[in-house]
């Protein structure tokens, strides 16, 4: 079930209406929903409970902690590929015993402090990781636990740009030069066998493209024990994907379960799956506000306040989301064709392109559904547009999980160097003189409602930090 419906005319996430979140967070910001990352981690966990798996939420889809703590107490590990998601996993409560490492480009100090934390597993992708993870291992006088996650050359049949598991991917070794470099992580001291590893893509609607990686994996499997190889784990990695139009029905958790239980039951494996977008995508939601309503001979454009920096997914990927206004229209409410867009200067930026929907006005409030995966975590400050405020709703209440930030925390990354400072100082005076922009008033002038006065606009850097050394020839 959806916990996004309308509710007395009114679009709620739970029991509370977003309208009311807009009144106090201000647009646009994203909502996520308590009861639907729960209700979405125990489907996958019941539809696995008859077999040894753990379920490594992949926090790429949304690494805010107050999701990742509600999927670790609702008993989700983690599957990390940075050391800031690593260090968001811990912090939010997921023992390490918990969390798995995937990524083709770990460094050593990512790979120290995962072993110092003691995680259950690295998923390594080449044979010069192999190398390295060992070497930093023996330094610490650890002993890695290590899957090769292995390339099976099958067309996860999804957006090019989220597959993963064909040969031209950078994804993995080659399932052909499996057992090779299985024979060398092998003879490396510092790495310890556990399992293989596989993940083909993303938004995968259909169960065939898994059964076919999984399928050539369990025969790998039977040859590594062949070879000597003590394989006691299978990663199945993530990618089961989600109905972001009406009328998709992508595979339920309990018809990939049995699928997997078919495909590799006989092996006795213990299972790691990394399911990302099937716990979160459904979770959220991006709520923006109409700036603008603009005709042009050949388009309506009705512009938001949210923008391509704040949901990439539709200019990246040509991504569908389903847009609904908060207010619920009438039954008889005008619909229009339009293009949904943002203020970005880019005709990329584009949310919903030739969408049909019920007229919109200026001011009005919208929802942009299925932005719980890929959504907040994706965000950029392009344009200079302050990153995207999140919201966690539970029943009647809800929490600012991520303030928006204000601009003088956004002003505030950029230091000037020695050379500039004083160039700084000058365009403050010629901003005075013109009084024209903005940015030119530094330290003369504060923009109501933007900055502080104890972030003023100037651009310097604080005494406290080291002015950059200057480069000489
Ligand atoms: N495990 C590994 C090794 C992965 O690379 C991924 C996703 C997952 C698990 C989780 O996959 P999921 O269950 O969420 O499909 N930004 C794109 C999706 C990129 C996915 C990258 N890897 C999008 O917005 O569609």
């Amino acid at each position: 079930m959806t916990h996004f419906t309308y509710r007395n005319g009114e679009f709620h996430a739970e029991d509370v209406p977003l309208s009311r979140i807009a009144a106090e967070v201000g647009t646009p910001f994203y909502c996520y929903a308590s009861a639907a990352l729960e209700e979405h981690y125990r489907a996958f966990a019941e539809a696995f409970a008859a077999m040894p798996a753990l379920i490594c939420y992949a926090l790429k889809a949304n690494s805010n902690q107050a999701v990742i703590a509600t999927l670790a107490a609702a008993g989700a590990g983690a599957d990390v590929v940075s050391e800031g998601e690593l260090r968001r996993a811990m912090a939010a409560g997921v023992p390490a015993s918990r969390i798995v490492f995937s990524g083709v480009g770990k460094t050593a100090g990512e790979m120290a402090l995962a072993l110092a934390a003691g995680i259950h597993q690295f998923n390594v992708e080449s044979e010069p990781e192999l190398h390295s993870l060992s070497a930093v291992a023996q330094s610490l006088g650890k002993i890695a636990p290590i899957t090769i996650r292995v390339n099976p050359d099958i067309d996860a049949r999804t957006h090019a740009k989220i597959s993963t598991g064909k040969a031209e991917n950078k994804f993995g070794v080659p399932w052909q030069r499996a057992r090779a470099v299985y024979r060398q992580a092998a003879a490396l001291p510092g790495l310890k066998i556990v399992g293989v590893d596989v993940h083909i893509g993303s938004q995968l609607t259909e169960l065939g493209p898994f059964e076919a990686a999984f399928t050539r994996v369990a025969a790998l499997v039977a040859e590594l024990r062949a070879d000597g190889h003590d394989i006691t784990r299978l990663d199945l990695g993530g990618g089961l994907g989600i109905p972001y139009e009406a009328g998709q029905q992508p595979p339920s958790p309990a018809d990939y379960a049995a699928m997997i239980r078919r495909v590799t039951g006989h092996l006795g494996c213990a299972l790691v799956l990394e399911p990302g977008r099937r716990l979160v995508g459904d979770a959220g939601v991006l709520v923006a506000q109409v700036l603008y309503v603009k005709a042009s001979e050949r388009k309506t454009f009705v512009i938001l306040d949210a923008a391509m920096n704040d949901l990439i997914r539709p200019s990246l990927y040509d991504a569908w989301h389903d847009i609904v206004p908060l207010r619920k229209p009438a039954a008889d409410a005008p619909y229009q064709v339009v293009d949904i867009v943002g203020p970005v200067c880019e005709s990329g930026d584009t949310l919903a392109t030739d969408r049909r929907l019920p007229s919109l006005v200026k001011g009005d409030l919208v929802a942009i559904r299925s932005a719980g995966a890929y959504g907040a975590v994706m965000a950029s400050t392009y344009n200079t547009r302050p990153l995207v405020p999140e919201v966690l709703v539970k029943g009647e209440g809800f929490a600012l999980v991520r303030p928006r930030p204000s601009y003088a925390d956004l002003l505030g990354l950029d230091r000037l160097p020695p050379w500039l400072d004083g160039a700084a100082g000058a365009a403050s005076a010629a901003g005075a003189a013109s009084a024209s922009s903005t940015a030119s008033a530094a330290g003369t002038a504060s923009i109501p409602g933007t900055a502080s006065a104890a972030a003023p606009l100037a651009l310097r850097h604080p005494a406290a930090t080291p002015p950059p050394k200057i480069l000489r020839t």
